[in-house]
C-alpha cells in the first residue's frame, strides 16, 4: 500500500517512515526537501498519486499566531484537495491531547482548525492526538529559560517518547480510517481518557530556581523526567538524554 507521509523528514515522520517500510508498506517521505509543499501545492499531485493513505506530520515553521494559523489551514485546505483529486481513502493527521483545552494559544488553535477542516472534509480520516514527546521537553525547558531562571507552568502533561507515536501512527495508517465522521471515541492501548500526568517537581539544578511544584528538571547534562499516574491509571516514566526509555506510554484518538 502507498502511504505518503507528509512532513517526513521531520522527527515523527522520518520514524514513521522507516516503521512503515519494515511491515512492507511503500512509505514516500514528503516535504519541501523533497520539493512537496502543502502551502503552495507544490509536488502534491505527484507525490499523491496512487497513495492510498495520507499522514499528514508536518509543522509549522513559525509558532507566531498568525503564521501557524496560516499553514495549518492552508496546507490542511490543499492537502484535503489534493487527496481528494487523487482518490487517497485515508487521510491521518497527528494533533494534540487536550488541543480543545489550551485555545488561548495561537498553535492550539490552528491545531484546532486543522482538526476542523479535516472533520469537515468527505476524506475518511484518523486525528490521533499524542501527548508532548519527551524529545520535546528539551525544547520546552528551552523556551521557558529567562536567563537562569526557567520558568514552568504548573500545567500536567505526560509525555511520551517520539518511537512510541509513530509506532502508533504507524498502526493507524495501516488500518481502516476510525473516526471517518463518527463522533464515536476511540481508545488505544491502556489510556482511558485525555492524558495528565506531572510536570512534576522543578528541581533547584545550579543556578535555576525552583518556579513550580511539579517535574524533576536537571542540568546539565540532560533532563530527567519523571511522570505520573492519572487519574485513569496511566503512568509514563523517562528519561530525556542519552538513555530515553520510558516505560509506558499512550496515545488517544479523539472524536
Ligand atoms: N512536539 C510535540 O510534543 C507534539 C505533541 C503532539 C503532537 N505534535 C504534532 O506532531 C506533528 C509533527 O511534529 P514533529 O515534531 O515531528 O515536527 P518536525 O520535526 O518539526 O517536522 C516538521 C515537518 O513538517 C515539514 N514541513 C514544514 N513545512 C512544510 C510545508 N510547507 N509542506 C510540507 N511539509 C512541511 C518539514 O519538512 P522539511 O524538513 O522539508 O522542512 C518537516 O518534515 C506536528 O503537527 C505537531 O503539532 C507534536
Amino acid at each position: 500500500m502507498k502511504i505518503v507521509v507528509i512532513g517526513g523528514s521531520g522527527l515523527i515522520g522520518s520514524k514513521l517512515v522507516v516503521t512503515l517500510r519494515e511491515h512492507g508498506q511503500e512509505a514516500v517521505a514528503a516535504s519541501p526537501k523533497s520539493g512537496v509543499n502543502t502551502l503552495t501545492g507544490e509536488g502534491l499531485a505527484e507525490a499523491l498519486k496512487g497513495a492510498s493513505v495520507a499522514v499528514d506530520v508536518t509543522n509549522s515553521p513559525s509558532w507566531e499566531d498568525a503564521a501557524v494559523m496560516n499553514f495549518f489551514e492552508t496546507s490542511t485546505r490543499n492537502l484535503l484537495a489534493y487527496e481528494a483529486g487523487a482518490g487517497v481513502g485515508h487521510h491521518v493527521a497527528l494533533s494534540v491531547v487536550g488541543t480543545e483545552r489550551l485555545l488561548a494559544s495561537g498553535f492550539f488553535r490552528a491545531k484546532m482548525a486543522q482538526e476542523n477542516l479535516i472533520k469537515a472534509s468527505s476524506t475518511p480520516y484518523s486525528i490521533i492526538r499524542a501527548t508532548q514527546f519527551f524529545e520535546f521537553v528539551k525544547g520546552i525547558a528551552d523556551f521557558s529559560t529567562d536567563g537562569n531562571t526557567v520558568r514552568l507552568p504548573s500545567a500536567l502533561i505526560q509525555p511520551m517518547a517520539a518511537d512510541d507515536v509513530a509506532s502508533a501512527v504507524a498502526r493507524i495508517a495501516m488500518g481502516s480510517p476510525v473516526n471517518s465522521h463518527s463522533n464515536e471515541g476511540f481508545i488505544y492501548d491502556d489510556c482511558k481518557t485525555s492524558l495528565n500526568a506531572g510536570l512534576s517537581d522543578v528541581r533547584r539544578s545550579g543556578t535555576q530556581r525552583r518556579e513550580s511544584d511539579a517535574a524533576l528538571l536537571e542540568r546539565p547534562g540532560g533532563l530527567s523526567w519523571q511522570g505520573r499516574s492519572d487519574d485513569h491509571g496511566c503512568v509514563s516514566t523517562g528519561r530525556v538524554g542519552p538513555n530515553t526509555s520510558p516505560q509506558r506510554t499512550c496515545v488517544c484518538l479523539c472524536a
